[in-house]
């Protein structure tokens, strides 16, 4: 199933997401819905309350960028329960973007290096470290599970230039090929 993706300016994507057991209902399910909606808005990462659950998972498949970054082609995998436990390296600035703010990209600066706990869908456990692209895909993902947007770690300034196109998103004026969820909940369909 193709979830509607949730936009700028909707309360869930503010929330502070929960943990979930290996009992949760459809986990098998949900994770298979999450990648095809992923896949479906042609994004390289899917945070849970970007389709409505405020919950402690993500997905990620990054092979779109294998022709630039070789070593992304098999990274499709699903984040449960994760905690960053460390992040080193001098930061830099990189250009990210949002399926849920659409058509605003941003530079955003992090860590280049983490080191992650997480559960994947059998619930058992994995630690281990990324870097370069996959690491910044990673950091973007959990901060969903935290309430928190790209668009809140940049320039006073750029918030300031960004915050007309940001009411446009949250008003349902933007244009997407894929299903969305305004923060009114209205469903909007894509102009095919
Ligand atoms: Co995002």
């Amino acid at each position: 199933m193709i979830y509607p993706i949730v936009v700028y300016g909707h309360s869930v994507l503010r929330k502070v997401a929960r943990d979930i057991d290996k009992n949760f209902e459809n986990l098998e399910e949900f994770v298979e819905d999450m990648f095809e909606t992923m896949n479906d808005s042609d994004g390289i990462g899917l945070a849970s309350p970007q389709v409505g659950k405020d919950i402690r998972l993500f997905v990620v498949d990054a092979s779109p960028l294998e022709e630039d970054e070789p070593e992304l082609k098999d990274f499709r995998k699903v984040f449960i329960n994760p905690q960053i436990v460390e992040r080193t390296g001098e930061k830099s600035n990189f250009n990210e973007g949002c399926l849920s703010i659409p058509n605003i990209r941003e530079e955003v600066i992090r860590e280049p290096e983490i080191r992650i706990q997480y559960y994947d869908k059998n619930f058992e456990f994995h630690d281990e470290v990324y870097k370069g692209v996959a690491s910044r895909i990673i950091q973007h993902e959990y901060d969903h599970l935290d309430g928190i947007l790209f668009t809140d770690k940049v320039s006073p300034i750029k918030k300031r230039l960004m915050r007309g196109k940001l009411q446009a998103i949250s008003r349902g004026k933007f244009e997407v090929s894929y299903k969305t969820r305004l923060p009114n909940n209205k469903i909007l369909f894509p102009q095919k």
